[in-house]
């Protein structure tokens, strides 16, 4: 029952914002709330506005209304907010373009402008968000339009508001005939924006051209009834439900614009100049809503060399929306989409959405021309890892070599099919990185854009990913062989640090056991030093170097610790694993492991599910291949 009820509450609240009156009651509302008045594009910016705005360290702006939905792409954004939503909403000229989104297939630029259409649809049920117009207008007319032009002015000296349109030719009959010209007795109503009722957003798909009518964007003559109304110029006698007519006040989507046949496009020509349309015979409709448009590169490309276009091409503000190029923000996007599919109860190990992610980030980069700079680096920078040598400010110089970065390379779609496809193959509803590598491997074949050369290129990049892996697997078991990995590590670091400081100092350490004062051990800070390959005669100007790291965290109050020093960490690490390495490989790979190899397979397996996140057959799968990696 509990659905039902919340049914029945959504129900009463929709029945509670409603609001019908007369235009004279409106103008009281206006007064109290000047902002329901608003153009469309004000609406759409103030909703992204409102849902919140963070700034980040370098100023960058993150629109929360497209986080958690939308990931890698806060510079096209950002962008696109401020050189269009912002203008627009302002009323500058921008408004009257069309917004023309343009990326590579697969991009986000669906996924974007059905994020603005569901935002609206929630942000007209809000009290910042509400919109009126005029009772039973099919086109939702803005009731401001019953001013008449010569009163306007005074209008704006009475409640600030510019007006922007002409009345329409229905509702300018409807005021004549049912109101004998008495503007304040017209009917005004909130409306709530919804796709499906078809009230504030429309969205027009291009169909075959010889089949497709205009109608589909302007509306059309209602034959039955022009006996009724005596004639075709008659408003009553047309059909205002064009999709340009149940956008108004809103949205209007025009999907794959470049494809559509040319007589669509030249009907935009007056709507983005003057905000206003031709429909049958009547006099120019006045319309109040965003069109956004989509298409991809090429199709751009060929739309503007062609001069016939021209024209257009000023009425029209090109976006670029790219490819994400992080890998973590590549892994959310899987993670969404897989979620939203029937896929959502396999179990997918862990690191296999970020090693697919990293060889469809390494498709969409350029090859840097810096020297010093390799691919996978560029991958790591972008992501905003540390890189040995290289801080964000190269990543920003990096990302200024390609003003076109991004727009190619391997789309999500395809990395989902080739992981839906692995889990078929496979069998078992649990699945690893190796599987989706071979997946993504074999699908290039099939792949309708990978030419022989790209291919060649692809598969390198699939070897590349793949010695990741390896490096991840192999660290991954042998953590898994520790009780506590992370308690060892800080435990043999606290020890390397005190023998250092001892060392640096000239002093002794005591013996926690029998408290008698020894050496440091030399040894011990050697087996450490080794790892990370410091000789013999650096040793010395590393152990004060990290002795001056920690000095200076401690006068800033900083605890230094096991993650404080990268190449530390980095030898700690190897050192741990160097003791284990020997365990590791034969556990691991014994055909026939005795009673004691047993037990400790066992336990790291199910340390591998507690705390690493496998469940038994990923866990399994990862310790026979690390084996075999181990035994190369
Ligand atoms: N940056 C991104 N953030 C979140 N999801 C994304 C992103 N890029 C792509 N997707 C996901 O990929 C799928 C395809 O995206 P979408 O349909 O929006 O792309 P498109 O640019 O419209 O592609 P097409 O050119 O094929 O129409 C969707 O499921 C979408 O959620
Ligand atoms: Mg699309």
């Amino acid at each position: 029952m509990r659905i039902l009820d919340k049914i029945a509450q959504a129900r009463m609240e929709e029945e509670k914002l409603k609001w019908e009156g007369t235009f004279a009651e409106y103008l009281e509302l206006l007064k109290e709330k000047p902002w329901i008045a608003q153009s469309a594009h004000a609406r759409i910016y103030n909703m992204i506005k409102d849902a919140g705005v963070e700034e980040d360290e370098n100023g960058r702006k993150r629109y929360k209304f497209f986080s958690g939905h939308l990931f890698g792409l806060e510079e096209a954004l950002e962008r696109l907010v401020e050189e269009y939503f912002h203008p627009a909403a302002k009323r500058l000229d921008v408004r009257k373009r069309i917004l023309l989104l343009m990326g590579p297939v697969s991009g986000g630029k669906s996924s974007l402008v059905n994020l603005l259409k569901r935002g609206l649809e929630a942000y007209t049920r809000t009290e910042k968000g509400a919109v009126y117009a005029i009772k039973d207008c099919p086109m939702h007319e803005d009731p401001l339009h019953l001013i008449p032009n010569h009163l306007r002015e005074d209008f704006y000296q009475e409640f600030g508001i510019r007006i922007e349109g002409n009345l329409s030719p229905l509702n300018m009959m409807r005021l004549e005939q049912e109101f004998g010209g008495r503007i304040e007795e017209v009917p005004v109503e909130r409306i709530f924006f919804s796709e499906d009722r078809r009230v504030g957003i429309g969205t027009f798909s291009p169909s075959d051209p010889k089949s497709q009518d205009i109608a589909d964007l302007t509306g059309s003559i209602d034959f039955s009834t022009i006996a009724r109304y005596g004639s075709e110029s008659d408003p009553r006698a047309y059909r205002f439900d064009g999709e340009l007519n149940k956008a108004n006040r809103g949205l209007m989507e025009f999907q794959e614009m470049l494809k559509s046949d040319e007589k669509f496009l030249w009907h935009l020509l007056s709507l983005t100049q003057e905000g206003n349309f031709k429909a049958g015979r009547f006099a120019l409709i006045s319309a109040d809503e965003m069109i956004i448009a989509h298409t991809n590169e090429t199709e751009y490309r060929s739309f503007i060399a062609n001069k016939k276009n021209e024209a257009l091409h000023s009425r029209i503000i090109v976006m670029p929306i790219p490819y994400n190029l992080k890998v973590s923000e590549e892994e959310k996007i899987y993670e969404k989409m897989i979620k939203e599919s029937d896929a959502a109860d396999v179990h997918i190990a862990p690191h296999t959405l970020r090693i697919a992610a990293m060889f469809t980030v390494l498709t969409r980069l350029r090859e840097p021309k810096r020297g010093d700079m390799d691919l996978i680096k560029k991958m790591r920078l972008y992501d905003g890892e540390m890189v040995e040598g290289f801080s964000q400010a190269d990543a920003d110089e990096l990302k200024k070599e390609f003003a076109d970065e991004g727009m190619s390379g391997i789309d999500p779609r395809y990395v989902i099919n080739r992981i839906s496809s692995a889990i078929i193959r496979k069998g078992v509803p649990s699945i690893n990185a190796l599987d989706v590598l071979r997946s993504l491997k074999d699908g290039l074949d099939q792949h309708p854009s990978i030419t022989p050369e790209l291919k060649e290129k692809y598969l390198n990049f699939i070897s590349l990913v793949r010695r990741e892996y390896d490096e991840i697997a192999k660290k991954e078991v042998q953590k898994a062989f520790v009780y506590s990995y992370e308690e060892s590590a800080k435990t043999l670091m606290e020890n390397y640090l005190d023998n250092v400081e001892a060392y640096c100092n000239r002093t002794k350490l005591r013996d926690p056991l029998t408290g008698e004062e020894i050496n440091p051990d030399e040894k011990l800070m050697r087996s450490i030093e080794e790892q990370i390959g410091i000789s013999e005669n650096a040793k010395k100007a590393f152990r004060e170097e990290i002795l001056i790291r920690i000095s200076a965290y401690a006068r800033k109050g900083k605890k230094f610790d096991y993650n404080s020093h990268d190449r530390l960490r980095e030898a700690i690490q190897k050192k741990l694993f160097a003791d284990l390495k020997d365990i590791v490989k034969i556990t691991t790979s014994t055909k026939t492991p005795d009673e004691q190899q047993l037990k400790k397979i066992n336990e790291v397996i199910a340390r591998l599910i507690d705390e690493y996140g496998y469940n038994s057959i990923s866990a399994n799968e990862l310790l026979k291949y690390v084996g075999s990696l181990l035994n190369r």
